[in-house]
């Protein structure tokens, strides 16, 4: 057994443990700290566009995952031909990764434009999100590299995708991971450092955030109108003062 089969057969379950003990542990020690620490109120235009893009496109690209990794070949094999598979694979992976990569760049953008935003910002937000943009681009470099003729010849779904399934019933088989190409490898330690750090940075709020969150109207913040040189707080006008 090599050394790299032992790493593909020991470190999900140790990225596991960290997830569950630090997701734990933060909610013991931090349950007022477990936001998205939202910047809405100090920026919306860009924030309005951005921030869609990206959960959008990632909501396609975790579907993408689970179509990929969790049903097995002989299933997809049923209902498409490896060449449509691929194709499909390739053109809404491709769509999703680039709209995911695009939203990110513009909450990025915006967060080094705007001043009270930048300001805002962690060095825990600074690696966040670092990692999370070199998984994406990672993972879209797969995709790219899967839809050129030499990228073809290799059928993740016959080594990375029972290995992920492999994991989840206690049967880690590390020696078909080790048969994955290189720039394979490269995406899923990345994703996996990202699991690591996932609980201790604001990336939480994925765990509490039901369905309906997508499609809840913003938060509202109301403004404070002057009116008569005198600001009102709320949506009620004082009573006059004599
Ligand atoms: C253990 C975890 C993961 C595994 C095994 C995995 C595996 C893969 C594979 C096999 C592909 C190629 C899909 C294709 O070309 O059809 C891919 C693509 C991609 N991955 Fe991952 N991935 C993992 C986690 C992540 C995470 C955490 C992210 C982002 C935060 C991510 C982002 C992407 C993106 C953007 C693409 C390209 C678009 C797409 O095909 O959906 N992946 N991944």
């Amino acid at each position: 057994m090599s050394g790299w089969e032992i790493f593909w057969d020991v470190v999900p379950y140790v990225t596991l443990a960290i997830v569950i003990v630090g997701t734990w542990w933060r909610y013991r020690y931090d349950k007022f700290g477990w936001t998205t620490r939202s910047s809405q109120l100090y920026e919306s235009r860009l924030l309005r566009i951005g921030s869609p893009l990206f959960h959008f496109g990632m909501l396609v690209v975790i579907v993408g995952h689970i179509i990929g990794l969790v049903i097995p070949e002989s299933w997809t094999k049923a209902i498409m031909t490896d060449h449509v598979y691929h194709l499909q694979a390739g053109i809404l992976g491709a769509i999703a990764g680039f709209a995911t990569l695009t939203g990110i760049a513009l909450l990025i953008y915006r967060r080094r434009t705007t001043g009270p935003v930048f300001m805002a910002t962690t060095v825990n937000d600074k690696l966040m999100y670092l990692v999370l943009v070199l998984a994406i681009v990672a993972g879209l470099s797969c995709t790219l590299i899967g839809a050129t003729p030499g990228g073809a010849e290799h059928d993740y779904r016959e080594t990375v995708s029972p290995w992920f399934r492999s994991i989840w019933v206690l049967q880690p088989r590390g020696d078909l991971m080790v048969q994955a190409p290189l720039y394979f490898h490269i995406h899923v330690m990345i994703a996996l450092v990202l699991f690591c750090i996932w609980p201790f940075t604001r990336l939480v709020h994925v765990f509490s955030a039901p369905i309906g969150y997508l499609f809840r109207p913003y938060i509202v913040y109301r403004s404070r109108e002057v009116s008569a040189g005198k600001e009102l707080v709320g949506s009620h006008r004082p009573r006059r003062g004599w």
